[in-house]
């Protein structure tokens, strides 16, 4: 069973097919995902402007999933929410056509269901529950409990700023270029992350909540109190940033996995592209001495992509008619 994915949550607009083999297995593979993002537009402007993004993706949406569709599919999976209204609906209305044109199945898909999905694409090991899930994107710190494909629970979250928001707002704040996380692993290879005492915000608080305003507002004090910003300088402003968040996922994460005595880890969220955050998270599961298998997407399936909806429509997906799929902007966890 073949099924294609399409993902327009946000500024990429992508298409992917995932196919399932037909033997009792869970295993997932990748046959194509193709991302074209509007990201270009934005740098100008150092973040998203909903209405040009929207409208991008409406040239791009066709054009995208032709490249995708190097087979046929059994079933079309959709982003409906959460992301931007305008981006949403050009995937979902595009997807409602396909549906009601070819008589295929359409299957409804929770982006930050489909981030925790690209775990099982290609995956060689069998994923074992009770899971738990970090997903750190641009807009959501989550960590969810996943007791099986249909027992899915959130634990908390941020209460401000997301993880990738404080890395795109610290970016922009020390002129680097959009978005502010990839930015920021780069400059952070050449800075000494000890320079720096930023605050570690709700690290040691005892619940599963985030916050990473307090940190974007430390680092704006210190570089308003520099005369002049030297690359030195963000160089090490970076290493200290990128340490302190990475500091407070790593440590709820495994205060979670703990509690809850999980059997695997799932990272995901374009956050979990960052090598620091993927690092050292294996470092503390094996000095830890913690019975627990980590899993961590491919770089490129962290951030958005087709693919990963069409992951998680195979086992959380409920099919619905095209008459009665809309977007649903604030969509969450139930
Ligand atoms: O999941 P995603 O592609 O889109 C959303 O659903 O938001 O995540 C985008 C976020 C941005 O905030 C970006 O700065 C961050 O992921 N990001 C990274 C890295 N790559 C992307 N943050 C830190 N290190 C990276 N390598
Ligand atoms: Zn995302």
């Amino acid at each position: 069973m073949n099924i294609l994915g399409i993902e327009t949550s946000c500024d990429e607009t992508s298409a992917g097919i995932v196919s399932k083999k037909n033997d009792g297995s869970n295993k997932l593979s990748l046959l194509s995902n193709t991302v074209s993002s509007s990201l270009p537009l934005h740098a100008k402007t150092g973040g998203i402007i909903p209405e040009i993004a929207a409208r991008e993706q409406i040239k791009l949406i066709i054009p995208v999933i032709k490249e995708a569709l190097i087979s046929s599919f059994d079933a079309i999976a959709v982003t409906y929410g959460p992301g931007l209204l305008g981006s949403l609906l050009v995937g979902v209305e595009t997807a409602r056509t396909l549906s009601y044109a070819f008589n295929k199945p359409l299957i409804p898909v929770n982006h930050l269901i489909g981030h925790i999905y690209a775990n099982w694409i290609d995956q060689d090991l069998e994923i074992e529950f009770p899971a738990l899930s970090l997903v750190v994107s641009g807009g959501h710190t989550d960590l969810i409990l996943i007791k099986d494909h249909k027992k899915i629970k959130w634990l908390g979250g941020t209460r401000d700023d997301a993880a990738g928001e404080a890395y795109d707002k610290i970016g922009r704040l020390l002129g680097l270029s959009y978005p502010g996380g990839p930015a920021i692993e780069k400059a952070a290879l050449n800075g000494n992350k000890d320079r720096y005492n930023f605050p570690k915000p709700m690290i040691d608080s005892g619940d599963f909540d985030f916050s990473f305003s307090g940190l974007k507002t430390a680092v704006l004090r210190e570089v308003q109190a520099i005369e002049q910003l030297n690359n030195r300088t963000i160089n090490n402003i970076c290493a200290s940033v990128q340490q302190s968040i990475t500091d407070v996922l790593v440590k709820k994460t495994i205060y979670a996995a703990k509690k809850f005595k999980v059997k695997s880890i799932l990272l995901g969220g374009g956050v979990a592209a960052n090598q620091k955050l993927r690092d050292e998270l294996k470092l503390k599961i094996v000095n830890s001495k913690l019975k627990i298998e980590l899993f961590i997407p491919k770089k490129f399936l962290c951030t958005d992509n087709g693919a990963m909806i069409a992951a998680a429509a195979f086992f959380n997906g409920k099919p619905v008619s095209w008459r009665n799929l809309s977007a649903n902007p604030q969509l969450y966890f139930d």
